[in-house]
């Protein structure tokens, strides 16, 4: 049975951060259920195709090379162009117009390649945003890169945005933020929420803004102790599994050496978050329909914005999807609470050493 509803959605998905893949890099990569070949042909240009050659299924980034502005294979040297069609085979003077390799749209923004999945091949239905901040040396820090695999469905994580009552509770902040507005358009959605950020010197009022464009990239700004963006990518290698990336900077304060105490301090917390949110989304269920509180977040809202990228539809053949386990299985101890529901409705802490990661 499957782990969840959904399948994998279109949208734009980070595959890289610039900074991996020189000229004349390959890597092999596994997303979207499929294994793909990254590549930077010498003039510069980064190109994303499915790996296994047509001819007699060799992995491509597993040894293929890059000549000029074409990718080689390393089993018996046929060449590809960036548009995936075979432009020579060494041992033969014609070229095979069938050897030709699905090939995804990319764009390099932001200092992130980014690539365009969509199950039908439809080319890109909306484009993604050059980021001031992240172009503006001067004002703010070096990009700070951080990367979780999450057991999770891209929907399942990213739900996590409009729940503002798990704030307290897994990730012990003293005060649950509040959303002043969720709203969508489109491909869009814009959350704007208010929130106290605890501090040695006290509690400061912070804001939160985030503008996700796509299942796969969505820009936050927080404002209040520090400026900080944040590009949150999340990259299905399957329909139950992501890869999550943050690509944080800071603004600068006058003084380098405070800037980065307090750049390093924010990574570290939102890091902190995501890890604490892991084991939730690696045990809970999804339900299709979840029993609210009046004053939970905008779910439903959100939910209904996130099915328009699933363009293979959404089918419910049950209502609750439960984290699988082969029959003979127990229940795995960690990565769960050892303290009882009551303990926890007492306000005592249940964070820190008995949270358990994997
Ligand atoms: S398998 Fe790629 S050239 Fe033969
Ligand atoms: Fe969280």
């Amino acid at each position: 049975m499957s782990r969840f509803p959904f399948p994998i959605p279109y949208s734009w998905y980070q595959v890289a951060w610039s900074d991996e893949l020189p000229v004349g890099g390959v890597r092999p990569l596994y997303y979207f259920a499929t294994d793909l070949v990254l590549w930077r042909d010498d003039d510069g240009t980064a190109h994303l195709q499915d790996a296994i050659c047509p001819h007699l299924g060799a992995h491509l980034g597993h040894g293929g090379h890059v000549e000029g502005c074409t990718l080689q294979c390393p089993f018996h040297g046929w060449r590809y162009d960036g548009e995936g069609t075979n432009v020579d085979i060494p041992y033969s003077s014609r070229t095979n117009g069938r050897a030709k390799l699905r090939t995804y749209p990319v764009v390099e923004r932001n200092g992130l390649i980014m690539a365009w999945y969509h199950p039908d091949g439809v080319e890109p239905l909306f484009d993604i945003p050059e980021v001031p901040e992240l172009n503006d040396d001067a004002r703010f820090t070096p990009q700070v890169h951080r990367s979780f695999d999450i057991p999770a469905a891209w929907q399942e994580i990213a739900e996590n945005q409009v729940d503002v009552a798990h704030f307290r509770y897994v990730h012990n902040t003293d005060i649950v933020p509040e959303i002043a507005e969720y709203s969508t358009d489109g491909h869009m959605a814009y959350l704007r929420s208010e929130q106290k950020f605890p501090t040695p010197q006290g509690t400061v009022d912070g804001r939160i803004d985030v503008d996700t464009y796509c299942p796969g990239f969505g820009v936050v700004r927080f404002s209040g102790i520090v400026d900080t963006v944040l590009l949150g990518c999340n990259t299905p290698i399957t329909a139950e599994e992501c890869q999550l990336r943050f690509t944080f900077t800071v603004r600068r304060f006058d003084d380098e050496r405070f800037t980065s105490a307090v750049g390093d301090a924010f990574v570290e917390e939102v890091s902190r978050q995501v890890q604490e949110d892991i084991p939730i989304w690696k045990y809970k269920g999804h339900l299709q329909r979840p029993a609210l509180a009046d004053t939970d977040g905008p779910y439903l809202q959100f939910r209904s914005w996130a099915s328009q990228f699933y363009a293979e539809g959404v089918d419910y053949d049950r209502a609750v999807y439960a984290p699988n386990r082969p029959a003979s299985a127990q229940p795995e101890p960690e990565g769960v609470h050892k303290r009882t529901a009551s303990a926890r409705l007492k306000g005592e802490d249940t964070h820190g050493a008995d949270m358990a990661l994997d």
